[in-house]
């Protein structure tokens, strides 16, 4: 199976619950690494340009006051699998429908304040690691 590397974002619904290192401790229990990682406040643009696909639908004006709203930490997740095994890990995008002992399961509260983000493909994970990352900044293990 092919190491992989994937996008993920803390959401400022948990980084205001103080639940960083649990959620670290999810990734690393299913064998992926944290090789890149930053805690930052996303500005207006920030936000808007990372969820550039999303900005006719309805939700748009929310989702980008609630991903701007507190910091938050953004990670690069490598290992075999590892976008397929993040979103697995995630749960459902609506916390009502996610899995016992997910992410979002666990720690999210709505569709709108869902705890994590996390690429969907691997053309995705490409576009949103270097959205956020310089080559230089992933400390590769493999
Ligand atoms: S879709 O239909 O598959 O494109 O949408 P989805 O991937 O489920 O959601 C895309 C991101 O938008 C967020 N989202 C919302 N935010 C606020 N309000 C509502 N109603 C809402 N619905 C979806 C959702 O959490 C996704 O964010 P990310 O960060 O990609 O998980």
């Amino acid at each position: 199976m092919a190491v992989e590397r994937t996008l993920s974002i803390i959401k400022p619904d948990a980084v205001a619950k103080n639940v960083i290192g649990q959620i670290y401790t999810r990734f690393e229990d299913a064998g992926l690494r944290i090789v890149a990682s930053r805690m930052l406040r996303l500005s207006d643009a920030v936000a808007g340009g990372f969820y550039a696909e999303h900005s006719e639908r309805g939700f748009f004006p929310d989702l980008i006051a609630f991903m701007t709203s507190g910091p938050v930490v953004i990670q690069v997740l490598e290992g075999e699998n590892a976008i397929a095994k993040n979103r697995e890990l995630m749960g459902a995008t609506n916390p009502k429908d996610a899995d016992e002992g997910t992410i979002r399961a666990d720690f999210a509260e709505s569709i709108d304040a869902n705890a994590v983000h996390g690429s969907d493909s691997p053309a995705s994970a490409e576009r949103e690691i270097a959205y956020f990352f310089a080559t230089s900044d992933v400390c590769s293990r493999a």
